[in-house]
């Protein structure tokens, strides 16, 4: 693909000259390839699509990277959503940043809850032999086989495709390429974009070719912003899908006027917003509908659970397992809203 090349004194990009002049990741065309048959499949079958993005995107400061920024995300409201959205019936592309937390594995990562202290060496009592067997703790047995049945379950019918990013490039080529992809499924596709994506990159005409060397003092870089592709989403890229994004804020006066300007501004139907220390036990729902507790056409909805809420199993009760459970109630009403109008 030819590159347009970039204006030295251009620092404001559209979503047009981004993609003009930004270089796409090398598995694009296989990615989008793998896209489409799962989203021609699921349409055959009749299914709800959900794509849920997460995990932090990363800005490399030089060609050759040794250095990059980062934004903060461990992917584990993405990859927590991920499996209430297959238990509420959805078929789920998760789109996420490499090595960050995924649905089933998330519950044995390598740092909260290490696989290796859930297996025990069960010895050949014959000594001569060196076989040995492998169990698992038996504590640990009946948590293990619901992951597992679950996971194996959901492999064999095919209801979740993976696709991972690491910049912030390779996220917004993605999310466009995914979105167009998707846009054959009109009304029955849910966008829930929980990834921290950042606000800022270096574009690849500036970027330094080699290792930015040490010894002339202090760095200074000066960072272009990303365009804020909610917009083109939302009006060219999928017009017909249910988009929900998400608004992170560590001042909890920002949260919800902050999260409002953001529905205003691109049009689509739902803000999530969570506040950085809070956001395992509370979010706020910003919709344009007529419910919650605002007046003029705003509605703010709060959704909480306590730190020791525990669920139906009397485990530590996640918030997301509420959050689905409430965007596939307004997803289902706002499909039958539309059909019911088309009659009228
Ligand atoms: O993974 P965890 O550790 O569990 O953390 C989850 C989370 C806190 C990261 C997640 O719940 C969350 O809030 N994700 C969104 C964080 C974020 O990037 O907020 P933002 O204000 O920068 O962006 C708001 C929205 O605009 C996002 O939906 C983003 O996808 C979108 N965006 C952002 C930048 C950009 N250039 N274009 C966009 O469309």
């Amino acid at each position: 693909m030819a590159m347009a090349t970039l204006d030295p004194e251009q620092s404001l990009f559209s979503a047009g000259s981004y993609f003009g002049t930004q270089p796409p990741p090398p598995t694009l065309d296989q990615d989008i390839a793998s896209v489409r048959s799962f989203a021609h499949r699921q349409r055959d079958l009749g299914r709800k699509v959900v794509l849920v993005t997460s995990g932090g995107t990363t800005v490399p400061l030089e060609l050759n990277v040794v250095r990059f920024l980062d934004n903060f995300s461990a992917g584990t409201r993405g990859a927590t959503s991920a499996e209430y959205f297959l238990k509420a019936g959805y078929a789920v592309i998760f789109m996420h940043r490499q090595f960050s937390l995924q649905p089933f594995s998330r519950h044995y990562s390598h740092s909260t809850n290490p696989f290796l202290d859930f297996l025990e060496i069960e010895h050949n009592p014959d000594k001569s032999s060196n076989s040995s067997n492998i169990a698992v703790t038996p504590s640990k047995r009946d948590k293990l086989l619901e992951v597992l049945t679950t996971y194996k379950s959901v492999q064999q019918s095919g209801l979740l495709h993976t696709l991972t990013f690491v910049t912030v490039n390779d996220y917004l080529w993605l999310l466009r390429a995914v979105s167009q992809e998707l846009s054959i499924l009109g009304r029955s596709v849910l966008y829930y974009l929980a990834a921290a994506v950042s606000d800022f990159f270096l574009p690849r005409q500036k970027m330094s070719e080699h290792k930015i060397q040490s010894g002339k003092g202090s760095l200074l870089i000066e960072m272009d912003q990303v365009p804020k592709i909610l917009k083109p989403l939302v009006d060219e890229w999928t017009p017909d899908g249910f988009i929900v994004s998400f608004k992170l804020e560590t001042d909890p006066a920002l949260l919800v006027p902050k999260a409002q300007a953001a529905l205003e501004r691109y049009g689509h139907h739902l803000v999530i917003g969570n506040n950085l220390h809070r956001r395992k036990y509370e979010v706020v729902f910003v919709s344009r509908d007529h419910q919650g507790s605002a007046a003029s056409g705003v509605a703010i909805t709060w959704l909480r659970i306590s730190p020791a809420a525990v669920d139906a199993r009397g485990r530590a009760k996640e918030i997301e397992e509420d959050i689905v459970a409430e965007l596939a109630k307004r997803h289902q009403a706002w499909i039958d809203d539309l059909l019911q109008q088309s009659f009228e």
